[in-house]
C-alpha cells in the first residue's frame, strides 16, 4: 500500500465514494436506518486521496470523521444520496458505492411526531428506494468504473461468492466487494475480510484493516481503468 501511495497512481483521476448509511424518515424525530459506521467508505476515500486522486466523499450519517484531503458532501436519505451521486458522476472516473443504502422508505413521512394510539400496534407501509448503484452502472460513460459493495450473511464461502456474482450481474457494475457479516463483526469494526469480484469472473480475497483493504480495492479499480 505504501508503494502504491508513493506512486500517486490515481493522480489525475476523479473518484466519488459514498459512505455511511442512509436514513428514511418516519416523522421529525424517527427514521429507518442501518448500522453502517462509514469506516470502509472513509478508508477508501482516504486511500484514494493518498494515491493522488481528487476525491468526493458522499457521506450519510458518518460515525467517523472524514479526512481533510477530500471534499465531503453530506446527505441524509437515499433520494439525496442518489441525486448527489448522479450529479457527481458527470465528472467521475470511478464511482464507489460503499454506503449502506436503505432498501425501503415509509410510504409517507409524518410532519408531526407519530403518537401512540391506545394499545394498538402500528403498521408501516414501505416502498422500495431507488437503486443508486444499478442506475449509476446503467448510465456510466465508456471507461468509467463502477464499484459496488455487498454485505452478506451467507456463512458458506462458495455460496456467498455465488450470491455476489449474481448481485454483480444484476447491478451491472464492474467490481463488487463482498463481505461476510454473519457474525456482525464488520459493522463498526476497524478490520474486514472481503472478496473482490470482477465482471470477467475474477475473485481476489483480502483481509486486514479497512485501510489495507481499501488499497486492495483501488488496486483492483486500476486494473479496470486500464
Ligand atoms: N445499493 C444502492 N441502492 C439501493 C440499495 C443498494 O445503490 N437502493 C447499493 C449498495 O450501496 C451496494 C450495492 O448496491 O453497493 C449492494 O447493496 P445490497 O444491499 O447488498 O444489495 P440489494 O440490491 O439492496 O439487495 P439485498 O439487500 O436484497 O441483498
Ligand atoms: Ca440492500
Amino acid at each position: 500500500a505504501a508503494a502504491s501511495a508513493a506512486a500517486g497512481d490515481l493522480a489525475g483521476r476523479t473518484v466519488v465514494v459514498s459512505a455511511g448509511g442512509t436514513r428514511e424518515s418516519l416523522d421529525p424525530v424517527r427514521f429507518l436506518g442501518n448500522a453502517s459506521s462509514g469506516r470502509m467508505g472513509v478508508a477508501l476515500a482516504r486511500a484514494a486521496a493518498l494515491r493522488g486522486a481528487e476525491v468526493h466523499l458522499v457521506g450519510a450519517h458518518l460515525d467517523v470523521p472524514p479526512p481533510s484531503s477530500v471534499t465531503v458532501h453530506r446527505v441524509g436519505s437515499t433520494a439525496e444520496l442518489a441525486e448527489r451521486m448522479t450529479s457527481l458522476a458527470a465528472e467521475a472516473d470511478v464511482l464507489v458505492m460503499a454506503a449502506a443504502v436503505a432498501d425501503y422508505r415509509p410510504e409517507s413521512s409524518s410532519e408531526h411526531k407519530i403518537k401512540k394510539s391506545g394499545d394498538d400496534g402500528l403498521e408501516l407501509r414501505l416502498h422500495q428506494t431507488v437503486d443508486v448503484l444499478a442506475g449509476l452502472s446503467a448510465s456510466r460513460r465508456p471507461g468509467q468504473v463502477v464499484v459496488g459493495f455487498a454485505a452478506e450473511t451467507v456463512p458458506d464461502r462458495a455460496a456467498r461468492l455465488q450470491v455476489g456474482r449474481d448481485k454483480l450481474a444484476r447491478k451491472g457494475c464492474d467490481l463488487l466487494v463482498v463481505n461476510d457479516v454473519t457474525a456482525g463483526a464488520v459493522f463498526g469494526s476497524p478490520v474486514t475480510e472481503v472478496a473482490v469480484l470482477s465482471r470477467d469472473g475474477g475473485v481476489v480475497e483480502h483481509s486486514g484493516s479497512k485501510a489495507a483493504v481499501a488499497h486492495h480495492v483501488w488496486d483492483a479499480v486500476l486494473t479496470q481503468l486500464g
